[in-house]
């Protein structure tokens, strides 16, 4: 692999809550490469979300420097920062994030409304383009509610790709979903990171992680370990091995 897209270093978060100091990240180094799909691991409040929460640049670290794509955010202000945010990250989270009675395909052209250069027949495009790759561009006119979980989660995704980011960011992108609907979602992942998509995926599944190429394991704000994942899952022969509910059978 070869440039990083991500580095930390010596990154620390303290929470202040009354008297108390929660110290989430004590010290942090990491790199994340241009096609890399690694997941980060750990026990409920060994970090993970607060690290993303940093990378996705929606909080700040107490402590340390991080790079993206080349560019330091602790020098950057709060305009440059909603810039970068928007143009060079991608999110994704447990509970999809989608605003109500509001389509699928206005969603999806959401995060393209802040860039002033992209009119509304780019713009729409644009989504229909993303929604496509997520194999719903049929639901575009669908709001969220007449959707299925799995579906609201791809117009999620498909709302992360609109703007091309340098990285997607995921924090627990399968924490609802079934089994069957968790596979078909690492598989559009995979299938997006073998097109070239560079993804970090936070999740406390040992078995989601392993459709991933790298694991990064938090514990109590540190990185306890971090390895390549030889034993790699392919989603899409999971998903055939998978019994056919007969009821279900069309
Ligand atoms: N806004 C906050 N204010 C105070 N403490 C916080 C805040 N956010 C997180 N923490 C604390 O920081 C630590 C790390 O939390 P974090 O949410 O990063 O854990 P996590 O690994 O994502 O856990 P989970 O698997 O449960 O989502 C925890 O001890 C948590 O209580
Ligand atoms: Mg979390």
């Amino acid at each position: 692999m070869s440039k990083a897209i991500i580095k930390v270093s010596e990154l620390r978060k303290d929470y202040h809550v009354g008297e108390m100091t929660v110290h989430a990240l004590r010290g942090v180094d990491m790199e994340i490469y241009e096609g890399d799909f690694a997941a980060i691991m750990g026990a409920s409040g060994s970090g993970k979300s607060t690290m993303l929460n940093i990378l996705g640049c929606l909080d700040k670290p107490s402590y340390g420097e991080y790079h993206l794509d080349g560019v330091n955010m602790g020098k950057m202000n709060k305009n440059q920062l909603a810039g970068l945010r928007n143009n060079k990250l991608g999110f994704i989270f447990q509970s999809y994030n989608l605003l109500p009675r509001t389509t699928a395909l206005e969603n999806v052209e959401l995060p393209l409304f802040y860039n002033s250069k992209v009119k509304s027949k780019e713009r729409k495009e644009r989504a229909i383009y993303a929604l496509e790759q997520v194999g719903l561009a049929d639901r575009m006119d669908h709001m969220p509610n007449q959707l299925s979980g799995g579906q609201q989660q791809r117009v999620a995704i498909a709302r992360s790709l609109v703007n091309d980011p340098v990285v997607i960011l995921a924090d627990e992108a399968t924490g609802n979903l079934d089994t069957r609907t968790s596979y078909e979602i690492m598989e559009l992942f995979q299938r997006l990171n073998d097109n070239g998509k560079t993804i970090v995926f936070v999740t406390h599944e040992s078995d989601i992680a392993r459709f991933m190429k790298r694991n990064i394991v938090f514990r109590d704000g540190r990185i306890q370990k971090e390895s390549a994942v030889t034993d790699r899952f392919n989603a899409t022969q999971l998903i055939e091995a998978l019994p056919v509910d007969e009821d279900y059978e069309s």
